[in-house]
Protein backbone atom coordinates (compact mmCIF):
# COMPACT_ATOMS: atom_id res chain seq x y z
CA UNK A 1 0.00 0.00 0.00
CA UNK A 2 0.94 3.32 -0.59
CA UNK A 3 1.56 6.11 1.91
CA UNK A 4 2.27 9.66 1.68
CA UNK A 5 5.82 10.05 3.25
CA UNK A 6 6.71 13.70 4.74
CA UNK A 7 10.35 14.08 3.29
CA UNK A 8 11.36 17.72 4.49
CA UNK A 9 9.29 20.44 5.99
CA UNK A 10 10.50 24.12 5.63
CA UNK A 11 8.56 27.70 6.34
CA UNK A 12 8.92 31.13 6.32
CA UNK A 13 7.80 34.14 8.43
CA UNK A 14 8.23 37.95 7.60
CA UNK A 15 11.00 39.55 9.62
CA UNK A 16 8.87 42.10 10.96
CA UNK A 17 8.16 41.64 14.33
CA UNK A 18 4.29 43.29 15.71
CA UNK A 19 4.30 43.19 19.87
CA UNK A 20 1.16 43.74 21.34
CA UNK A 21 2.90 46.87 23.37
CA UNK A 22 2.59 47.91 19.67
CA UNK A 23 -0.96 47.31 19.24
CA UNK A 24 -1.58 49.52 22.43
CA UNK A 25 -0.86 52.37 20.37
CA UNK A 26 -2.50 51.35 17.03
CA UNK A 27 -5.71 50.08 18.97
CA UNK A 28 -7.43 50.41 22.55
CA UNK A 29 -6.08 47.12 24.07
CA UNK A 30 -3.42 46.15 26.24
CA UNK A 31 -0.73 43.32 26.64
CA UNK A 32 -2.38 41.74 29.41
CA UNK A 33 -6.45 41.63 27.44
CA UNK A 34 -4.14 39.83 24.51
CA UNK A 35 -2.14 37.69 25.71
CA UNK A 36 -4.69 36.45 28.83
CA UNK A 37 -7.32 35.85 26.14
CA UNK A 38 -5.13 34.49 23.35
CA UNK A 39 -1.75 33.11 24.73
CA UNK A 40 -0.45 35.77 21.32
CA UNK A 41 2.37 38.17 22.63
CA UNK A 42 3.92 38.65 18.81
CA UNK A 43 2.78 38.41 15.73
CA UNK A 44 4.87 38.75 12.26
CA UNK A 45 3.57 41.01 9.46
CA UNK A 46 4.50 41.02 6.02
CA UNK A 47 6.26 44.18 4.70
CA UNK A 48 7.95 43.81 1.18
CA UNK A 49 7.16 39.91 0.87
CA UNK A 50 3.69 38.94 -0.96
CA UNK A 51 1.93 36.08 -0.33
CA UNK A 52 3.72 33.51 -3.40
CA UNK A 53 6.78 34.82 -2.14
CA UNK A 54 6.22 33.52 1.41
CA UNK A 55 4.78 30.30 -0.07
CA UNK A 56 7.67 29.64 -2.44
CA UNK A 57 10.57 30.73 0.75
CA UNK A 58 8.94 27.86 3.05
CA UNK A 59 8.96 25.80 0.14
CA UNK A 60 11.99 25.95 -1.04
CA UNK A 61 13.57 25.50 2.38
CA UNK A 62 11.19 21.93 2.12
CA UNK A 63 12.69 20.98 -0.85
CA UNK A 64 16.15 21.34 0.36
CA UNK A 65 15.63 19.48 3.29
CA UNK A 66 13.84 16.29 1.43
CA UNK A 67 16.86 16.68 -1.22
CA UNK A 68 13.61 16.25 -3.44
CA UNK A 69 14.94 18.43 -6.99
CA UNK A 70 12.08 21.07 -8.13
CA UNK A 71 12.22 18.78 -11.50
CA UNK A 72 10.85 15.71 -9.58
CA UNK A 73 7.88 17.36 -8.51
CA UNK A 74 4.19 16.56 -9.52
CA UNK A 75 1.70 18.19 -8.14
CA UNK A 76 1.84 21.58 -6.05
CA UNK A 77 -1.21 22.14 -3.42
CA UNK A 78 -1.75 25.69 -1.68
CA UNK A 79 -4.05 26.30 0.97
CA UNK A 80 -4.59 29.96 0.96
CA UNK A 81 -7.31 32.61 1.04
CA UNK A 82 -4.96 35.70 0.87
CA UNK A 83 -3.49 35.44 -3.13
CA UNK A 84 -2.19 38.26 -4.32
CA UNK A 85 -3.87 37.13 -7.67
CA UNK A 86 -7.22 36.26 -8.39
CA UNK A 87 -5.85 33.97 -10.79
CA UNK A 88 -3.21 32.74 -12.05
CA UNK A 89 -3.23 30.64 -8.68
CA UNK A 90 -0.21 30.61 -5.57
CA UNK A 91 0.55 27.16 -6.71
CA UNK A 92 1.42 28.48 -10.23
CA UNK A 93 3.67 31.33 -8.78
CA UNK A 94 5.58 28.83 -6.64
CA UNK A 95 5.95 26.31 -9.51
CA UNK A 96 7.49 29.65 -11.52
CA UNK A 97 9.70 30.94 -8.56
CA UNK A 98 11.11 27.58 -7.63
CA UNK A 99 11.99 26.63 -11.31
CA UNK A 100 9.43 23.57 -10.72
CA UNK A 101 8.82 21.41 -13.40
CA UNK A 102 6.09 22.78 -16.76
CA UNK A 103 3.40 20.21 -16.77
CA UNK A 104 3.38 19.33 -13.26
CA UNK A 105 -0.49 20.05 -11.76
CA UNK A 106 -0.86 23.45 -9.31
CA UNK A 107 -3.55 24.45 -8.26
CA UNK A 108 -4.78 26.38 -4.90
CA UNK A 109 -7.75 25.89 -1.92
CA UNK A 110 -9.72 28.06 0.05
CA UNK A 111 -10.83 26.72 2.91
CA UNK A 112 -9.13 29.38 5.15
CA UNK A 113 -7.47 28.18 8.39
CA UNK A 114 -8.48 24.51 7.36
CA UNK A 115 -6.39 25.02 4.17
CA UNK A 116 -3.27 23.10 5.01
CA UNK A 117 -4.71 20.09 6.06
CA UNK A 118 -7.21 20.30 3.22
CA UNK A 119 -4.24 20.51 1.03
CA UNK A 120 -2.46 17.52 2.33
CA UNK A 121 -5.49 15.45 1.94
CA UNK A 122 -6.29 16.54 -1.14
CA UNK A 123 -2.16 15.77 -2.52
CA UNK A 124 -2.43 12.74 -0.23
CA UNK A 125 -5.57 11.30 -2.70
CA UNK A 126 -3.34 11.87 -5.48
CA UNK A 127 -0.21 10.09 -4.23
CA UNK A 128 -1.68 7.33 -2.70
CA UNK A 129 -3.75 6.87 -6.30
CA UNK A 130 -0.80 6.29 -7.83
CA UNK A 131 -0.21 9.07 -10.61
CA UNK A 132 1.73 11.60 -8.70
CA UNK A 133 5.03 10.80 -6.79
CA UNK A 134 6.12 13.67 -5.18
CA UNK A 135 4.15 15.98 -4.10
CA UNK A 136 4.65 20.14 -2.17
CA UNK A 137 1.85 21.00 -0.45
CA UNK A 138 1.48 24.41 1.52
CA UNK A 139 -0.08 27.02 3.71
CA UNK A 140 0.07 30.24 3.50
CA UNK A 141 -1.68 33.44 4.49
CA UNK A 142 -1.17 37.40 4.39
CA UNK A 143 -3.70 38.18 7.27
CA UNK A 144 -2.33 41.84 7.49
CA UNK A 145 -4.00 42.56 4.16
CA UNK A 146 -6.95 41.30 5.06
CA UNK A 147 -7.77 42.95 8.39
CA UNK A 148 -9.51 46.04 9.55
CA UNK A 149 -6.77 47.84 11.53
CA UNK A 150 -8.96 49.99 13.44
CA UNK A 151 -11.09 46.82 15.09
CA UNK A 152 -9.37 45.86 17.83
CA UNK A 153 -11.11 42.46 18.11
CA UNK A 154 -9.38 41.03 14.99
CA UNK A 155 -6.63 43.03 14.30
CA UNK A 156 -4.60 41.75 17.54
CA UNK A 157 -5.56 37.98 16.57
CA UNK A 158 -3.64 37.28 13.06
CA UNK A 159 -0.55 37.70 11.56
CA UNK A 160 1.47 36.17 8.30
CA UNK A 161 3.33 33.28 7.77
CA UNK A 162 4.03 29.82 5.86
CA UNK A 163 4.58 26.31 5.56
CA UNK A 164 5.30 23.71 3.76
CA UNK A 165 5.97 19.80 3.68
CA UNK A 166 7.54 17.59 0.57
CA UNK A 167 5.15 14.53 -0.22
CA UNK A 168 6.16 10.77 -1.81
CA UNK A 169 4.48 8.09 -2.00
CA UNK A 170 6.11 5.47 -0.75
CA UNK A 171 5.74 1.56 0.44
CA UNK A 172 5.49 1.25 4.27
CA UNK A 173 3.96 2.10 7.43
CA UNK A 174 5.18 5.45 7.64
CA UNK A 175 3.50 8.82 6.34
CA UNK A 176 -0.22 9.87 6.54
CA UNK A 177 -2.26 7.63 7.93
CA UNK A 178 -5.53 9.20 8.34
CA UNK A 179 -7.32 12.60 6.76
CA UNK A 180 -10.30 14.23 7.19
CA UNK A 181 -11.51 17.38 5.68
CA UNK A 182 -15.79 18.39 6.74
CA UNK A 183 -17.46 22.06 6.04
CA UNK A 184 -20.95 23.54 7.12
CA UNK A 185 -21.50 26.32 4.69
CA UNK A 186 -24.49 27.31 6.69
CA UNK A 187 -22.65 29.52 9.68
CA UNK A 188 -20.52 30.81 7.09
CA UNK A 189 -21.39 34.65 8.30
CA UNK A 190 -19.74 33.67 12.09
CA UNK A 191 -15.80 34.63 10.33
CA UNK A 192 -15.65 35.64 6.82
CA UNK A 193 -13.95 38.29 4.59
CA UNK A 194 -15.37 39.57 1.41
CA UNK A 195 -13.08 39.24 -1.52
CA UNK A 196 -11.80 43.03 -2.14
CA UNK A 197 -13.46 42.61 -6.03
CA UNK A 198 -14.28 46.48 -7.21
CA UNK A 199 -18.15 46.56 -7.46
CA UNK A 200 -19.13 46.82 -11.57
CA UNK A 201 -20.80 49.78 -13.11
CA UNK A 202 -23.99 47.50 -12.94
CA UNK A 203 -23.88 46.31 -9.48
CA UNK A 204 -26.97 46.69 -7.47
CA UNK A 205 -25.55 45.33 -4.17
CA UNK A 206 -23.68 47.55 -1.56
CA UNK A 207 -19.88 46.92 -1.35
CA UNK A 208 -18.27 46.44 1.36
CA UNK A 209 -14.97 46.51 2.43
CA UNK A 210 -12.15 43.26 2.20
CA UNK A 211 -11.76 42.84 5.58
CA UNK A 212 -12.14 40.01 8.24
CA UNK A 213 -16.05 39.72 10.11
CA UNK A 214 -16.09 37.21 13.62
CA UNK A 215 -18.00 36.40 16.10
CA UNK A 216 -15.68 35.58 18.21
CA UNK A 217 -17.45 33.83 20.66
CA UNK A 218 -19.25 32.16 18.85
CA UNK A 219 -16.67 30.75 16.56
CA UNK A 220 -14.67 29.93 19.91
CA UNK A 221 -17.65 27.53 20.97
CA UNK A 222 -17.38 25.85 17.66
CA UNK A 223 -14.09 25.28 17.06
CA UNK A 224 -13.75 23.24 20.44
CA UNK A 225 -17.22 21.10 19.15
CA UNK A 226 -15.47 20.47 15.65
CA UNK A 227 -11.97 19.97 16.85
CA UNK A 228 -13.05 17.84 19.45
CA UNK A 229 -15.03 15.46 16.71
CA UNK A 230 -12.31 15.58 14.09
CA UNK A 231 -10.26 14.48 16.79
CA UNK A 232 -12.08 11.48 17.45
CA UNK A 233 -12.59 10.72 13.75
CA UNK A 234 -9.10 10.36 13.06
CA UNK A 235 -8.61 8.41 15.99
CA UNK A 236 -11.70 6.24 15.74
CA UNK A 237 -10.39 5.73 11.58
CA UNK A 238 -6.91 4.34 13.14
CA UNK A 239 -7.14 3.03 15.95
CA UNK A 240 -4.83 5.14 17.39
CA UNK A 241 -5.39 6.15 21.35
CA UNK A 242 -4.90 9.28 23.36
CA UNK A 243 -1.72 8.22 25.13
CA UNK A 244 -0.07 7.08 21.22
CA UNK A 245 -0.05 10.49 20.38
CA UNK A 246 3.71 12.02 20.65
CA UNK A 247 2.34 15.38 19.27
CA UNK A 248 -1.09 17.09 18.76
CA UNK A 249 0.10 20.23 16.24
CA UNK A 250 -3.26 22.07 16.41
CA UNK A 251 -3.91 24.97 14.44
CA UNK A 252 -2.73 27.65 16.64
CA UNK A 253 -5.56 30.43 17.01
CA UNK A 254 -6.20 30.25 20.29
CA UNK A 255 -4.43 28.66 23.30
CA UNK A 256 -7.83 28.46 25.56
CA UNK A 257 -9.23 26.57 22.58
CA UNK A 258 -6.05 24.32 22.55
CA UNK A 259 -5.67 24.09 26.09
CA UNK A 260 -9.99 22.74 25.93
CA UNK A 261 -8.88 20.40 23.53
CA UNK A 262 -5.67 18.98 24.96
CA UNK A 263 -8.03 18.73 28.48
CA UNK A 264 -10.39 16.33 26.44
CA UNK A 265 -8.19 14.31 25.17
CA UNK A 266 -6.30 14.24 28.57
CA UNK A 267 -2.84 15.33 27.20
CA UNK A 268 -0.03 16.29 29.23
CA UNK A 269 1.21 20.26 28.34
CA UNK A 270 4.29 18.25 26.51
CA UNK A 271 2.43 16.57 24.06
CA UNK A 272 0.59 19.57 22.54
CA UNK A 273 3.01 22.02 20.05
CA UNK A 274 1.96 26.36 20.42
CA UNK A 275 4.16 28.86 18.29
CA UNK A 276 0.98 31.36 18.31
CA UNK A 277 2.63 33.17 21.29
CA UNK A 278 5.47 34.19 18.84
CA UNK A 279 3.00 34.39 15.56
CA UNK A 280 -0.40 34.58 16.25
CA UNK A 281 -3.03 32.79 13.60
CA UNK A 282 -1.11 32.95 10.75
CA UNK A 283 -4.52 30.75 9.09
CA UNK A 284 -3.41 28.34 6.91
CA UNK A 285 0.20 28.73 7.40
CA UNK A 286 -0.37 27.74 10.83
CA UNK A 287 -0.40 24.08 11.21
CA UNK A 288 2.64 23.49 8.76
CA UNK A 289 4.61 26.47 10.19
CA UNK A 290 4.37 25.20 13.97
CA UNK A 291 5.16 21.18 12.18
CA UNK A 292 8.43 22.90 10.84
CA UNK A 293 9.50 24.56 13.98
CA UNK A 294 8.53 20.95 15.92
CA UNK A 295 10.74 19.16 13.34
CA UNK A 296 13.38 21.40 13.84
CA UNK A 297 13.33 21.73 17.80
CA UNK A 298 13.61 17.42 17.31
CA UNK A 299 9.73 16.99 18.78
CA UNK A 300 8.69 14.63 15.86
CA UNK A 301 11.25 11.82 16.22
CA UNK A 302 11.28 8.69 13.72
CA UNK A 303 8.22 6.36 13.95
CA UNK A 304 6.55 9.55 15.97
CA UNK A 305 2.38 9.54 15.71
CA UNK A 306 1.93 13.01 14.79
CA UNK A 307 -1.93 14.45 14.91
CA UNK A 308 -3.11 17.37 13.07
CA UNK A 309 -6.67 19.20 13.74
CA UNK A 310 -7.70 22.69 12.37
CA UNK A 311 -10.34 24.66 11.95
CA UNK A 312 -11.87 27.89 10.19
CA UNK A 313 -14.01 30.00 8.26
CA UNK A 314 -16.29 28.49 5.55
CA UNK A 315 -17.03 27.08 8.60
CA UNK A 316 -14.49 24.47 7.65
CA UNK A 317 -12.80 21.95 9.84
CA UNK A 318 -10.01 18.76 9.65
CA UNK A 319 -7.82 16.25 11.29
CA UNK A 320 -5.29 14.39 10.41
CA UNK A 321 -2.35 12.11 11.58
CA UNK A 322 1.05 11.06 10.62
CA UNK A 323 3.22 8.32 11.20
CA UNK A 324 6.94 9.85 11.11
N1 LIG B 1 -8.56 44.53 23.61
C1 LIG B 1 -9.31 44.88 24.64
N2 LIG B 1 -10.61 44.58 24.73
C2 LIG B 1 -11.15 43.89 23.72
C3 LIG B 1 -10.41 43.50 22.60
C4 LIG B 1 -9.07 43.86 22.57
N3 LIG B 1 -8.25 43.53 21.55
N4 LIG B 1 -11.23 42.84 21.75
C5 LIG B 1 -12.44 42.80 22.32
N5 LIG B 1 -12.40 43.44 23.51
C6 LIG B 1 -13.47 43.65 24.46
C7 LIG B 1 -14.85 43.48 23.86
O1 LIG B 1 -15.23 44.70 23.25
C8 LIG B 1 -15.68 43.16 25.07
O2 LIG B 1 -15.96 44.37 25.75
P1 LIG B 1 -17.41 44.61 26.41
O3 LIG B 1 -17.57 43.50 27.42
O4 LIG B 1 -17.25 45.96 27.00
O5 LIG B 1 -18.36 44.50 25.27
C9 LIG B 1 -14.72 42.39 25.98
O6 LIG B 1 -13.40 42.65 25.46
C10 LIG B 1 -14.95 40.90 26.01
O7 LIG B 1 -15.12 40.45 24.70
P2 LIG B 1 -15.42 38.93 24.42
O8 LIG B 1 -15.63 38.80 22.93
O9 LIG B 1 -16.45 38.40 25.33
O10 LIG B 1 -14.02 38.28 24.84
P3 LIG B 1 -13.62 36.76 24.79
O11 LIG B 1 -13.16 36.33 26.12
O12 LIG B 1 -14.65 35.91 24.10
O13 LIG B 1 -12.37 36.78 23.82
C11 LIG B 1 -11.73 36.37 21.55
C12 LIG B 1 -12.50 37.26 22.50
C13 LIG B 1 -11.85 36.93 20.15
C14 LIG B 1 -10.28 36.35 21.96
C15 LIG B 1 -12.31 34.95 21.64
O14 LIG B 1 -13.73 34.98 21.50
C16 LIG B 1 -11.76 34.04 20.59
O15 LIG B 1 -10.58 33.78 20.55
N6 LIG B 1 -12.62 33.50 19.71
C17 LIG B 1 -12.18 32.65 18.64
C18 LIG B 1 -11.61 33.49 17.57
C19 LIG B 1 -10.74 32.72 16.63
O16 LIG B 1 -9.86 32.02 17.04
N7 LIG B 1 -10.99 32.91 15.34
C20 LIG B 1 -10.24 32.31 14.32
C21 LIG B 1 -10.65 30.88 14.16
S1 LIG B 1 -9.73 30.14 12.92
Amino acid sequence: MLRSRVLGTGSYVPEKVLTNAELESMVETSDDWISSRTGIRERRVAVEESTSDMAARAAKAALKESGVSPKDIDLIVVGTVTPEMAFPSTACAVQSQLGIRAGAAAFDVSAACSGFLYALDIADKYLKAGGVKKALVIGVDRFSQLLDWKDRSTCVLFGDGAGAVVLSAEKGAKGVLSCHIHADGKHWEMLYAKSGLQPSPFDKREAEPAAIRMNGNETFKIAVRTMGQAIKEVLDDTGIKPEDIALLIPHQANLRIINAIRERLDLPEDRVFTNLDKFGNTSAGSIPLALDEAAKQGRVKDGDIVLFVAFGGGLTWASAAIKW
